[in-house]
Order: C-alpha cells, then sequence, then structure tokens
C-alpha cells in the first residue's frame, strides 16, 4: 500500500484543473456535433431565470465507461453558500460525477452548469470559478509547500505582482505557514491534504470541490481538515462540494447532503432531515438509539448496498496517497 518516492500516479496529472491553454485539451473533446445543433442558453445566460444561478447543478447527467454506468441520470443542485456532501459507498459514480462538474470529463448525456455557466459550452468559465481537490494525488512530494501552490498559482493566472503574497495566504489559511519551505515529502499525511487545500484555494474559488479530503486521516488530522475548510468559507463565503464516506462527518460538517447509491441519488435534505425521516418511518417507536446518516443510508440503498457496491469500510483503501508521501 505504501509507495515512496517522488513518483507519481500516472492518473494524478489528469485530475489537474487549470483554466490556462496548457490544461484545455487533456481530458475530453470540445462539445461533441451532437450538441451544437441544441437550442440551449447562450454562454451568459444563466440556467435558472429565478434569481442567482445554483452553484452546482446537475439535470439528468449521464457517464458511463464503456459497459459500466457510473453515473446514471444525477439530478443535483448545490446551492450558492452552502457546504453539500455528496455521500456514498465506494462506486456510487461519486467522482465521476465530480470530474463531470469540473469539466474533467464531458457531458454525454443531461446538463452540468456551475453558477449558470454550462459545463459543456462554457468550460474555461466554468473552471475559473472552482478549486478542485482532486482524489488522487496532487502535491509534489519533491517541491516545497510553497513551491507546489506557486505551481498552481501559475497555472490559475494568479498574477506575478499577487502570487507571493496570495501563495502565502493560502498557505496559513491552511496552518502551513510555518512549514512552507519545507519539502512536502516530509508532511504527515494531514498536512499533504491541508497543502492540498491551499493549492485549490489560491485562486479564491467561489466553489470548492474536495473529493474525499479526509480519506486515510486520523480523526485528529480529519477535524483539523474540516476547521480549515470552515474558516476559508466562513471568511469568504464560497460554496464546499465535497465527497466523503465518513457519515459522521457530513452529518457534522455539512448543510445538507444527497446520498447516491448506483449512479443517482436517493436521499437528500439536512443531515437532520433525513435522519428524523428515517426515524419517523419506523414510527418512533422510542426504543433503541435514534438513527444516523448511515443508518438512513442503509435504508435507502437496501440490500443492494452489500454486493455490486461494497461498504463504507472498503472505500478507505481508495486513497492510496496521503500516505505515501509521509
Ligand atoms: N476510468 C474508469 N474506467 C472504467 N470504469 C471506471 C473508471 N472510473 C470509474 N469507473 C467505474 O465507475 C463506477 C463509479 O466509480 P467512481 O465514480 O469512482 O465512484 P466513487 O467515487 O463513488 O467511488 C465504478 O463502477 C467504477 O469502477
Ligand atoms: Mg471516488
Amino acid at each position: 500500500m505504501r509507495r515512496r518516492g517522488g513518483t507519481r500516479p500516472e492518473s494524478a496529472g489528469q485530475d489537474r484543473l487549470g483554466p490556462g491553454p496548457e490544461s484545455a485539451g487533456q481530458a475530453e473533446p470540445g462539445p461533441g456535433p451532437e450538441s451544437a445543433g441544441q437550442a440551449e442558453p447562450g454562454p451568459d445566460t444563466p440556467v435558472r431565470g429565478d434569481g442567482p444561478a445554483d452553484a452546482v447543478s446537475c439535470a439528468g447527467l449521464v457517464y458511463a465507461f464503456g459497459e459500466t454506468t457510473a453515473v446514471d441520470g444525477l439530478d443535483l443542485a448545490v446551492r450558492d453558500g452552502e457546504v453539500f456532501g455528496l455521500l456514498g459507498p465506494n462506486g456510487a459514480g461519486k467522482t465521476t460525477a465530480l470530474r463531470c462538474i469540473t469539466t474533467l470529463l464531458p457531458v454525454p448525456a443531461g446538463r452540468v452548469s456551475v453558477f449558470g455557466h454550462d459545463a459543456t459550452r462554457e468550460r474555461m468559465a466554468v473552471r475559473r470559478l472552482l478549486g478542485y481537490v482532486p482524489q488522487q494525488l496532487s502535491a509534489d512530494s519533491g517541491l516545497t509547500g510553497r513551491e507546489n501552490v506557486t505551481l498552481f498559482a501559475r497555472v490559475f493566472d494568479v498574477s506575478r505582482r499577487e502570487r507571493a503574497a496570495r501563495v502565502a495566504q493560502a498557505l496559513d489559511a491552511v496552518g502551513l505557514g510555518d512549514v512552507a519551505d519545507r519539502l512536502a515529502k516530509t508532511y504527515s499525511g494531514g498536512m499533504v491534504r491541508r497543502l492540498e487545500l491551499a493549492q485549490a484555494l489560491v485562486s479564491a474559488p467561489r466553489l470548492l470541490i474536495l473529493d474525499e479530503p479526509t480519506i486515510g486521516l486520523d480523526p485528529i488530522a480529519r477535524t483539523s481538515v474540516w476547521e480549515h475548510i470552515n474558516a476559508v468559507r466562513a471568511a469568504t463565503g464560497m460554496t464546499v462540494l465535497v465527497t466523503t464516506h465518513y457519515m459522521d462527518e457530513a452529518d457534522q460538517y455539512c448543510d445538507r447532503v444527497a446520498l447516491m447509491h448506483r449512479g443517482r441519488v436517493r436521499a437528500l435534505g439536512t443531515p437532520r432531515e433525513l435522519r428524523d425521516g428515517l426515524a419517523a418511518r419506523r414510527g418512533n417507536s422510542g426504543e433503541g438509539e435514534p438513527p444516523t446518516l448511515e443508518d438512513v443510508f442503509r435504508d435507502v440503498a437496501g440490500s443492494g448496498l452489500d454486493d455490486r457496491s461494497g461498504d463504507f469500510s472498503d472505500v478507505r483503501s481508495t486513497r492510496r496517497t496521503a500516505s505515501r508521501v509521509g
């Protein structure tokens, strides 16, 4: 499991996101001919006419890898300013959905928009609005913390004049100011995750997208990652879209959650609404422990949870990254 050294996983580069032309052609073709003639809103037309657009909107999103339909008609609306948790077991389709939202994958069917900008037609506009911390390692262990964040500042066109200050600010925001000039390979797993957070924050995104930000971390490091996310969010008002399989974490830190299973949202609400809903369905017998979010998930996913999709414990092994650098 534990690999050392500075070599990157082959897939890490695919998840680099930047508005610059060097990354434009990486993961996907442009809008296909099938979308060219459709009567869709123009580039600057918000998706909804009534008030400000949602931070993220997915309607009928479908994405298949060959025979495997990873995302199967996903409908999702993340409101401006909220912390939204996309929860689900390994293989539910969370990462694939996020990669469509970040424009790293195309949108073969359905529509995706970010603050009213269409992910297919306005890819660069979408990229400029968001910061993305992928599930795969994105920090370079052979560079210092400051160098890693500076790299992202350059990719995201942070002006040369502002760059040093913005990099220092991002590192301070995640509590790495004092160790900024140490090589990332000397960082603990939790510090690496916070470094990746700083990389995503340096462009001052309106939407921060985090894929399993706390996977593999001990409880103290997990809390620290969340506290830094919350502090930045409180200071900037940015929207946070996060995937996690830690239901307790989602319960504590997310304003609303969607429970995803087999490519689709099966339940949506505040953690409390979902827990109370299950308690009501159980008939409020007053016996036993009140339901947890994990109980809610088991209830909506039914017996299908344990066959094809695995359960929550095996998701822990999917992030092979935090320990690799530390
Ligand atoms: N690059 C890929 N090639 C083929 N199948 C993939 C690929 N990425 C993901 N899948 C499949 O798509 C489904 C959803 O995966 P993923 O989006 O990674 O789920 P999650 O992030 O919820 O664990 C799984 O069945 C997975 O095996
Ligand atoms: Mg994933």
